[in-house]
C-alpha cells in the first residue's frame, strides 16, 4: 500500500509557558513538523526505490532507511515531549509514583538521575515502560534515533537538544530542565503510563 502522509499534531503546549518562551515552542513547533515533511517524504521515496542497487557502504535504500530512523523518531519523541508540555509541574500522579518508588530506590533518587541524565545526554533522555522485564526505566538518547530499547514504551520525554533551551536560557541547560519539570503535565504521564501498562509483551 503507498505511504499515507503524516499530518502535524496540534498541541496546546505551543504557548508562551512558565520559564520557556513562545518563541522557543513556537520554533520548536515548526522542528517537529519538519520531522513530519521528511518522513513523508523518505517513506514515498522508499515505495519506488531501486532496490537492486542495494549496497551497505552507500546505496540510496540504505541511506533512506536510515534517516528514516531519524525522522520517525523526531517526530515520535516531539509528540511525547509536547503532549505532555503545559502542566503545572508538581508530583507524579498516583500509579506513576508508585511505580517509580517501587522501580528505583525513591522518587527523589529517580528525579536526581533523570536530570543528571539529561545533563550527560545529547538528545533525550525518556523514562520507559519495560514490557519484558515489567518495570520503569532511564533511557538516554543521543539523537532521534538513539539509543531505545526493543519491548519499551516511554512515558515521558525530554528534549535537551539545545534547540529546546538555547533562546531561553544559553548553555544553561539545567534551568531548562528545571523549567520542563515546573510545565509537566503528569496528567498525562500516568494516562501514557496506564496505556503502557495495556500493552502485552511480545517476548514472555
Ligand atoms: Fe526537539
Amino acid at each position: 500500500m503507498p505511504w499515507k502522509d503524516l499530518e502535524a499534531k496540534k498541541f496546546a503546549s505551543i504557548r508562551e509557558l512558565n520559564g520557556i518562551s513562545l518563541r522557543t515552542m513556537e520554533e520548536h513547533y515548526e522542528l517537529y513538523k519538519g520531522y513530519i515533511a521528511k518522513t513523508n517524504e523518505i517513506q514515498k521515496k522508499l515505495d519506488t526505490v531501486d532496490r537492486s542497487t542495494a549496497n551497505q557502504i552507500f546505496s540510496d535504500l540504505r541511506a533512506l532507511r536510515i534517516d528514516l530512523s531519524f525522522a520517525t523518531g523526531g517526530v515520535k519523541n516531539h509528540e511525547i515531549y509536547f503532549g505532555h508540555l503545559g502542566g503545572k509541574g508538581g508530583t507524579p500522579a498516583a500509579k506513576t509514583m508508585e511505580l517509580i518508588k517501587r522501580d528505583f530506590p525513591s522518587y527523589d533518587a529517580w528525579l536526581a538521575d533523570f536530570k543528571a541524565t539529561g545533563i550527560a545526554a545529547r538528545g533525550w533522555v525518556w523514562l520507559a515502560y519495560d514490557h519484558d522485564w515489567n518495570i520503569l526505566t532511564t533511557v538516554a538518547g543521543d539523537a532521534q534515533n538513539t539509543f531505545p530499547l526493543w519491548n519499551a514504551t516511554p512515558i515521558l520525554a525530554l528534549d535537551v537538544y539545545e534547540h529546546a533551551y538555547w533562546i531561553d536560557y544559553g548553555r544553561a541547560r539545567a534551568k531548562y530542565i528545571e523549567a520542563f519539570f515546573n510545565n509537566l503535565d503528569w496528567g498525562v504521564v500516568e494516562q501514557n503510563l496506564e496505556r503502557a501498562l495495556a500493552m502485552e509483551a511480545v517476548h514472555k
